[in-house]
């Protein structure tokens, strides 16, 4: 082959993916979210009765709302739902699949770009495969973080994290004005697409979710419900009321 052809292969694959990379908005992370319920429906105003980590969401850190006709269809998941219920329950509407249907809309059609979660089931299945398998629940209590009317300091919730993970995470608090503590509310660990552990902080593009993290099925995107902790405000981490 002569040189000048090999030169035009490699310019043709190489425009055709980066064709296909801004095309599909490939992300490079996922972001594994949950939330204390206790704390969500203090801000939310629901009744909480669980006292455990939920999962909120599996986010990928690029694009949202990635293919408006690829719609929810609980069907798809069937097997799931009991396990569903118990950890990624609706904590607004404990009766309904509005908030995974949401959830599938703005995230999982976005995760769907990479074959390894092109399905719902794929999707709803990951998720709630890294949450076991991350356990954080279990995690903080073998550690002695436990819900409590004493206060922690944040480096010791962040401590324990960092050091069973061996990873970054994100953690946020809800911050009532003038309170002089912070709650805790949202911890979030993150994965590559491997689905390896991943410092939450390490980002590899420029596109972010740049909105708070926050998702409320049919709300209003508040922006403001959680946000990153303070290092320096003691932590009330809340039994259930
Ligand atoms: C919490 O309450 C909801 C609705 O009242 C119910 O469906 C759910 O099973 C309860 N969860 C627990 C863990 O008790
Ligand atoms: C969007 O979803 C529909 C329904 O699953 C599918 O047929 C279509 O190929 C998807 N579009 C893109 C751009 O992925
Ligand atoms: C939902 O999924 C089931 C099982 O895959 C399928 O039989 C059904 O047609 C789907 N419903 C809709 C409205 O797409």
């Amino acid at each position: 082959m002569r040189l000048s052809s090999i030169f035009l292969l490699c310019l043709a694959a190489a425009l055709s993916s980066a064709f296909v990379v801004s095309h599909s908005h490939m992300w490079t992370k996922l972001i594994l979210t949950h939330h204390w319920p206790s704390t969500f429906c203090s801000m939310e105003h629901c009744h909480p009765n669980i006292s455990y980590w939920t999962l909120h969401g599996l986010w990928p850190n690029s694009g949202s709302f990635c293919n408006s006709s690829w719609h929810f269809n609980t069907s798809e998941i069937e097997d799931l739902l009991p396990d569903m219920e118990k950890s990624w329950p609706d904590l607004l509407k404990p009766a309904s699949s509005g908030f995974w249907k949401y959830e599938w809309q703005k995230h999982g059609t976005c995760a769907a770009i990479a074959d390894t979660l092109n399905s719902q089931h794929k999707y709803f299945s990951k998720g709630l495969e890294l949450y076991h398998k991350v356990d954080l629940d279990s995690i903080l209590k073998k550690f002695d973080i436990i819900p409590s009317e004493k206060y922690y300091t944040f480096s010791q919730i962040e401590g324990v994290i960092e050091n069973f993970y061996g990873v970054k995470p994100k953690i946020q608090c809800a911050h009532p004005k003038n309170a002089g503590v912070q709650i805790l509310g949202q911890v979030e660990i993150c994965f590559n697409s491997d689905f390896t552990l991943l410092d939450c902080e390490k980002e590899f593009t420029l596109e972010t979710i740049s909105k708070g993290d926050w998702d409320i099925p049919m709300g209003v995107d508040k922006a403001s419900g959680f946000s990153v902790c303070d290092h320096d405000t003691p932590v009330y981490y809340p039994p259930l009321p």
